[in-house]
């Protein structure tokens, strides 16, 4: 039997996620956007393909929110994406009340789904969809860290000549300027970072990493970065429905791990069928969880405004 997916917003990582999500054969996934007719145009011309690649999963394209009914993830990636010289922050009030609304037809249809949420600001808007939607905190997960240690991965494989395949990266905090990479909690073939780069290069990379988003939404002139985003958002739908137990930088509640309370924001967390099973403490210097505590500081405040 395929799992059933719904994914809210058909746009650029709605509809590439959902293109992976049914190309890999063991998802369903309900498309659903407030421009029905785009998520259709997207489910058809994603159901052309399946005579040349024989895709399993089928997609149902709406704007309905009953169709949701029975889904296991729901992803929301519903809302605007940024444009150049825009901040994530500059988001932050058009796409709230986007996923207010989101989040109130997910909880009238799909009541015990895990919630994977996208749109920007990912940290703040994570947290207002946990106080909307009043689920447990281990069902509401944001996907932002992966993707920028994805991101870090493929800029230390390329400064280090070797596959990205064999690298693991770590990265913490915040989905934007506060997000924190961990050199020491990343390995190449299981060799930390650390003694493979000298400090100086590690720092071009970090900086590199951070400013990855904005130089990629610079290159396109339109729109914002969706290949990685949607294969990041792959990765965690993949880890919850397979039950992987997979430790996954994540944006997740926390209350009392690394002296942070009341609030979602990137650490690493093992996901499973129940969503976030565990926060992974790690032992972090006293700079990296002053940066930590900063960004939780930073994305609480922002929250408790909205
Ligand atoms: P897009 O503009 O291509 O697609 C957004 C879709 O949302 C559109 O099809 C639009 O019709 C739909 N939409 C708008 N309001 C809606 C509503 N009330 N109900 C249902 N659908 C609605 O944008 P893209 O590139 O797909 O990005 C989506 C979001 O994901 C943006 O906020 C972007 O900043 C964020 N993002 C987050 C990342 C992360 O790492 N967390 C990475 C990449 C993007
Ligand atoms: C990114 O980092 C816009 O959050 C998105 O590309």
């Amino acid at each position: 039997m395929r799992h059933k997916v719904g994914v809210i917003g058909a746009g650029n990582v709605g509809g590439t996620l959902t293109q992976r999500l049914v190309e890999s054969g063991w998802a369903d996934v309900v498309l659903l956007d407030i421009a029905d007719d785009f998520a259709r145009g997207k489910a058809f011309d994603l159901e052309d393909s399946r005579m040349i690649l024989g895709n399993a999963g089928n997609v149902m394209a709406t704007s309905n929110y009953a169709a949701l009914s029975g889904a296991e993830v729901v992803v929301i990636t519903a809302g605007l994406a940024r444009q150049q010289g825009m901040s994530r922050e500059d988001l932050l009030k058009k796409n709230a009340a986007v996923v207010k609304g989101v989040t109130a037809g997910i909880m009238a249809h799909c009541p015990e789904a895990v919630i994977l949420v996208v749109t920007n600001p990912l940290d703040i808007l994570t947290n207002l969809i946990l106080r909307e939607s009043k689920l447990p905190p281990s069902r509401v997960i944001g996907m932002g860290g992966l993707l920028d240690a994805s991101r870090f991965a493929n800029l230390i494989s390329k400064e280090l000549n070797v596959t990205a395949d064999d690298i693991r990266a770590m990265v913490i905090g915040a989905h934007g300027k506060q997000m924190i990479p961990l050199p020491r909690y990343t390995t190449v073939s299981g060799i930390p970072l650390t003694e493979l780069l000298a400090a100086n290069k590690l720092k071009t990379l970090l900086q590199l990493t951070v400013d990855r988003g904005a130089e990629i939404v610079a290159l396109l002139g339109r729109g914002s970065a969706y290949y990685a985003p949607s294969a990041a958002a792959f990765s965690m739908v993949k880890a919850v429905l397979n039950d992987e137990q997979k430790i996954v930088p994540s944006c997740v509640y926390c209350s009392g791990v690394y002296g942070v309370s009341g609030v979602c924001i990137g650490v690493p967390a093992r996901l499973g069928i129940r969503g976030v099973e565990e926060i992974v403490e790690l032992e972090l210097t006293p700079e990296e969880l002053e940066c930590l505590k900063a960004a939780a500081e930073t994305v609480k405040n922002a929250a408790e405004r909205l």
